[in-house]
């Protein structure tokens, strides 16, 4: 199986090639790069410069060939590359599930957080390997490396839940993490870059 499935499944194992994050049998992988990631860190200049110079890959999605389709199970790695634009971490775009339902993710190397929103409330959990961080239904979820490593984790969804990338140009994610010394520094969506958020958390 080198694409997604068709239902009815047979029962199948899947081999996760930790050294280089391959999946076998192996499903659709892809690619995003700084320029796919406009409009969603708070510095628009140094995302534009990001893109200028180079146009880094941001982050990589591996997925199993199970199909995302109603009551089947599909699984992904994501990779996410370390590094900041204008200080703010690295990140996936994020979205929300248009059919709400839960989701898992299993942190598998380095240190990573997940973000979540439900439009009002916003949550973060520390994730590292060997770390399950539940994502309830109805929160939109966003993955941030915030260590010097790449972070990787496993996520496990329900075939039907979609993906609306949208929702999250539209309502935030509540918070951002950003570079501040050593550690990681929590602001408000919607505070300027290179200033200081009046409610910072740190982890
Ligand atoms: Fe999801």
């Amino acid at each position: 199986m080198s694409t997604s499935a068709t239902p009815p499944l047979q029962p199948f194992a899947i081999r996760f090639g930790a050294d280089n994050a391959t999946l076998e049998p192996q499903g659709p992988t892809l690619q995003r790069r700084m320029s796919d990631l406009e409009g969603l860190f708070a510095d628009r200049r140094a995302w534009e410069q990001a893109v200028a110079d180079g146009d880094p890959v941001v982050y990589t999605v591996v997925s199993s060939p199970v199909p995302e389709t109603a009551r089947e199970l599909p699984q992904s790695i994501t990779t996410i590359f370390p590094g900041d634009t204008g200080g703010e971490f690295w990140m996936t775009k994020g979205h929300q599930h248009p059919d709400p339902q839960g989701e898992i993710y299993l942190g598998l190397e380095g240190h990573g957080g997940l973000l979540l929103f439900d439009g009002e409330r916003a949550e973060w959990l520390d994730i590292s390997p060997g770390v399950i961080g539940y994502i309830p239904p109805g929160w939109a979820h966003r993955s941030v490396n915030v260590g010097d490593e790449p972070y990787r984790f496993l996520a496990v969804y329900p075939g039907s839940a979609g993906h609306d990338y949208g929702w999250v140009l539209t309502h935030g994610m509540g918070l951002r993490a950003r570079r501040s010394a050593d550690r990681v520094e929590l602001v408000p969506f919607g505070t300027p870059a290179g200033t200081a958020g009046p409610t910072a958390r740190s982890h």
